[in-house]
């Protein structure tokens, strides 16, 4: 199974999506044949790390972002992911125009995993102030639990 979380500039949002998956997975269902990636809708930040806030705040939760390096969506990755996962209703826009309409069915929201969050979208922290980042981690998290719920039934 192959998760691509995906945001605009691949050093916030989805990188710590990226991060929280495979720390859940290795944890708690350390079985599943699971491959995790991540990428942005744009190129601003290519070949950077995460963002300073977003490892600092990730760090305090256990999960090391450090090695990330943030990179674009290509075409290819709409056949090679099982799950496309947007991490707001803007990223799945673009999603949905730059994918072929036969693998549309694979673009999702990430926030469809934890409806009780109450919104569908994780607001992108990066203008805001730290508060945004725990947001982030809060939705996250939330979200990561019921898409490995969802993956682990799946398998079944
Ligand atoms: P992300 O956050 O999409 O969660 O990685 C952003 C990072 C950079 C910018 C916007 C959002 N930017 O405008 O550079």
């Amino acid at each position: 199974m192959r998760i691509l979380f995906v945001c605009l500039g691949n050093i916030c949002r989805s990188p710590t999506a990226e991060g929280v998956l495979r720390a859940l997975a290795a944890r708690e269902a350390p079985e599943l044949p699971l491959e995790v990636d991540s990428a942005g809708t744009a190129a601003y930040h290519a070949g950077e790390p995460p963002d300073p806030r977003t490892q600092r705040a990730a760090a305090r939760r256990g999960y090391d972002l450090t090695a990330l390096r943030a990179r674009v969506i290509e075409p290819a990755d709409f056949e090679r992911f099982d799950m496309v996962l947007g991490m707001d209703a803007e990223n799945l826009r673009v999603l949905r125009r730059r994918a072929p309409a036969h693998l549309h069915e694979r673009l999702r929201l990430l926030l469809e995993f934890a409806p009780e969050s109450g919104t569908r979208d994780v607001p992108d922290p990066y203008y805001g102030g730290p508060n945004g980042f725990e947001e982030v981690l809060d939705l996250v998290e939330a979200a990561t639990r019921g898409l490995l719920a969802h993956l682990r039934a799946s398998v079944r």
